[in-house]
């Protein structure tokens, strides 16, 4: 594991202890760093009313936006259970709007990374800011 990604795990496991994830009791913390290098982490906020949680990686694109940051290099993921998971389909596409489709998503275990992906295997023919000509950038 390289420096930086494992300093991407750290952070995504500290999100992930703070999780408010009472209903589903699956904790979930991301990482993802920015063009800048810097590293934005979240965790999944659940609510009483279901549909109304947040994903762990929405959580850290607000993060990176609200820091002023744009482009997202790379992301980790970071669930307790013993198989990688990969992102929902929502977030894919939220992801897709801040990331190039070569950018990695790295699936990890509290041990560190288990699985290492695409933005463009994960989400392949995405709908995104370049089919708008990239008005969002
Ligand atoms: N969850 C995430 O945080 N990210 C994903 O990509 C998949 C699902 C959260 C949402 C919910 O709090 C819990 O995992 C169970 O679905």
């Amino acid at each position: 594991m390289t420096e930086s990604i494992a300093s991407m795990v750290e952070l995504a496991r500290r999100a992930l202890a703070n999780a408010y994830a009472p209903y589903s009791r699956f904790r979930v913390g991301a990482c993802v760093r920015a063009e800048s290098d810097r590293l934005y982490a979240g965790c999944n906020v659940e609510n009483a009313a279901y549909p109304i949680t947040q994903c762990a990686e929405a959580t850290a694109i607000g993060a990176l936006v609200a820091g002023g940051d744009r482009r997202i290099l790379e992301v980790v993921i970071l669930t307790e259970g013993t198989e990688p998971c990969a992102p929902c389909g929502r977030c894919r596409q939220q992801l897709a709007e801040f990331a190039r489709p070569d950018a990695r998503i790295h699936l990890c275990g509290p041990e560190g990374v288990r699985a290492t992906t695409t933005l463009g295997e994960l989400l392949p023919l995405a709908f995104g800011p370049d089919t708008l000509g990239r008005p969002g950038t």
